[in-house]
């Protein structure tokens, strides 16, 4: 079995997540949003970052793929693009951790073809260490090391993405 270390516990997250959605109130004052949730990893932090939000929100999903065995493969694929038009909305990318960039660059000029008023990024974590890409959020709920993490959304292969706290698993 193995073992995982507790890297961000829940009540930090709880904590963070007040703090951003806030942000997000005061920056959008009486303006409808669009949470663009990236299917998988973003699910728990795009509902539970929501929940916190007066403005009224929509939800659209898109599913991206880039890695292969926990390695990104550098080729980013859309699986599953948007199903509503974003034309003239304020939209918010919402992902769950930006690593190399490559992800939200490809997304970035895909949906900006879509002529959405504004288009920021909001991720709960970044690894700036392993940029790539030239890309940077707009929100970040918490900058981290090089550490492969898990938990509130992020997978190890398809696992673990319903731990309440963000783990690394101990080699
Ligand atoms: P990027 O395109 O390299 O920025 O990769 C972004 C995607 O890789 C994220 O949306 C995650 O799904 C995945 N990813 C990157 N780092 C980790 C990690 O430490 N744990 C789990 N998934 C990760
Ligand atoms: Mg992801």
């Amino acid at each position: 079995m193995k073992k995982i270390k507790v890297l961000i516990s829940e009540e930090k997250i709880n904590n963070r997540l007040d703090e951003l959605a806030n942000q997000i109130m005061d920056e959008y004052k009486g303006k409808d949003i669009v949470f663009l949730c990236i299917l998988k990893g973003s699910i728990f932090f795009t509902v539970e970052l929501a929940k916190r939000i007066k403005n009224n929100i929509q939800f659209e999903f898109v599913e991206v793929s880039s890695y292969e065995n926990n390695e990104s493969t550098g080729k980013v694929n859309l699986n599953k693009d948007i199903t509503q038009s974003i034309e003239g909305k304020e939209v918010i990318i919402i992902e769950d951790i930006v690593d190399t960039g490559r992800t939200l660059a490809f997304l970035k000029e895909l949906l900006l073809e879509k002529k959405p008023a504004s288009l920021k990024i909001c991720s709960l974590l970044d690894k700036p260490s392993r940029r790539i890409a030239n890309v940077k959020a707009d929100y970040v709920g918490f900058a981290i090391e090089d550490k492969f993490v898990v938990g509130y959304g992020l997978d190890d292969e398809q696992n673990l993405r319903n731990l309440n706290y963000i783990g690394y698993i101990e080699e």
